[in-house]
């Protein structure tokens, strides 16, 4: 049986901070934003909405656009780093707001729960919610992932220029019209690590910027390793002499932080599958350099980074392959396409990825491609950490959902607010001194007390 993702919808909050102005605040050179993190726009929430308004406003398109009734879900899981209840779980909050549409208890048969892993827990809760339909648990029923999310840094960190928010709900179902996932090669990876965590009561992560960058780089290439292995050996895959399995992947979606750390994960994969290649010889004679190799090649993270010499090569290695045509084909056929929202959005954690998937669908669609039975290969990640590795291939109905996909229209009208407008919003973030007019076609706050939230119904 073909499980996968049938459709999806997007929620990106209104309000945004342009790079320019962001630059000149922070001192920074706005080209630093523009091509070295790869920004323009970050998303903002206003003060009346949470990580669980966005996820319902997520869902509550992808319901009524596929005209949906409660009765065909089965579960609703919604996957986040930015909870709002140490215990009570966003979904349940999701739940309360869709049955202000579809009515009292509308939702009472379905299950779910709310999961965390920093960023990667989206993917589990897709890969589980996938296996619950694959052992036929689902009675009929689809179920829908929702990843949501407000990625926010301390003001004046140099995390703060890779912020966002938004949401993605995602139908799982049998016989999806959008992508079915690939069985028995889903591979995960995981180690107890300290690269961002946000202790309890805290509103920003503690971040280490580059160990997580190297963390990330490293961990998807482990489980892309035990993909590789699980795909040979299920012979989902088949490789010939001088062929790489990156070679077998048409498109690739992998957990963006950031624009550019999407271009950086393409490359570390790359080089990691080509170097033992034949063709290995042709990209160092285009890179003109010998790649670096660290003092202890088998040390641990910190001792790479702290192996200047190696660190300074690496990176001016890394830079000239990424320069290469043969890094440049690969990334504008299979992966450029994805990074597009990514710099109009910016970060949103757990949807990072899965708006990449949803961008790289509308600008390949746009470029004239063709997606049928294309291999799309997900590289998820969360800092903490743990990496998951999977593949879908696009399924033939994939063309009705593609065909209508608008980024800009589907965000809508939104407010450029000054950096003194952000600031204020951070220090005071009152919910009922909001920025827009609270509109009536999504859901909002209106009522925060003791942990209590009360939700506005949209019209
Ligand atoms: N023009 C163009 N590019 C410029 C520039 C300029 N004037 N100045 C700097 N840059 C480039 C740098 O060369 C670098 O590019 P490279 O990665 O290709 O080498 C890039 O901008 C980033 O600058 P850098 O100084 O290396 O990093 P930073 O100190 O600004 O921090 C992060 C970047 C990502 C570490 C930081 O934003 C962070 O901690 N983010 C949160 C954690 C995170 O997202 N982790 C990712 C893994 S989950």
């Amino acid at each position: 049986m073909q499980v996968g993702i049938d459709d999806l919808a997007i929620y990106v909050p209104k309000l945004y901070i342009d790079y320019k102005d962001f630059a000149e605040a922070r001192g920074i050179d706005p080209r630093k934003l523009e091509y070295g993190i790869g920004v323009k726009k970050m998303a903002l929430v206003d003060t009346n909405q949470d990580p669980a308004c966005m996820a319902a406003n997520a869902c509550l398109k992808l319901m009524q656009k596929n005209h949906l009734h409660p009765q065909e879900i089965g579960r609703i899981y919604v996957a986040t780093e930015s909870g709002i209840d140490e215990s009570k779980a966003m979904n349940s909050f999701v739940i309360g707001m869709l049955e202000q549409v579809y009515g009292e208890s509308s939702f009472e048969h379905v299950g779910g729960i709310e999961c965390k892993f920093a960023c990667v827990s989206g993917s589990y809760a897709l890969y589980d919610n996938t296996n619950w339909i694959r052992a036929d648990e689902n009675n009929g029923k689809a179920a829908i992932v929702i990843v949501s999310d407000i990625a926010k840094y301390d003001i004046g960190s140099t995390g703060e220029y890779t912020q966002g928010a938004g949401s993605v709900a995602m139908l799982i179902k049998d016989n999806p019209r959008l992508l079915a996932f690939d069985q028995k090669v889903t591979s995960t990876i995981i180690k107890n690590e300290y690269d961002f965590y946000r202790p309890c009561g805290k509103e920003t992560p503690v971040v280490n910027g580059n160990y997580s960058n190297l963390l990330y780089l490293i961990q998807v290439r482990k489980a892309f390793d035990s993909y590789k292995e699980k795909a040979i050996r299920t012979k989902l895959i088949r490789l010939d002499d001088g062929e790489s399995i990156t070679d077998h992947i048409d498109l690739f979606s992998v957990h963006l932080p950031y624009r550019r750390m999407g271009e950086k994960a393409l490359a570390y994969l790359l080089r990691h599958e080509w170097r033992y290649l034949p063709r290995w010889n042709q990209v160092i004679k285009e890179v003109g350099l010998e790649e670096p190799v660290p003092k202890d090649p088998r040390g641990t993270i910190e001792s790479i980074l702290a192996d200047t010499e190696f660190m300074r090569a690496d990176e001016k290695f890394r830079r000239a392959f990424m320069q290469t045509s043969f890094y440049n084909e690969v990334f504008e056929k299979k992966m450029a396409s994805s990074l597009e929202a990514s710099t109009i959005i910016g970060n949103l954690y757990t949807a990072s990825m899965y708006m990449g998937f949803r961008s790289l669908l509308e600008f390949e669609h746009k470029k004239g491609t063709d997606l049928e039975n294309k291999r799309v290969g997900f590289g998820s990640y969360g800092s903490g950490s743990s990496a998951m590795v999977f593949t879908g291939v696009m399924q033939p109905e994939y063309k009705e959902i593609v065909a209508g996909m608008d980024l800009e229209k589907e965000i809508g009208t939104r407010k450029k607010i000054s950096i003194n407008e952000y600031e204020r919003l951070r220090r005071e973030g009152k919910f009922d001194t909001s920025f827009l007019p609270a509109g009536h076609n999504e859901f909002v706050l209106i009522k925060l007390k003791a942990g209590f939230r009360e939700y506005d119904c949209p019209s």
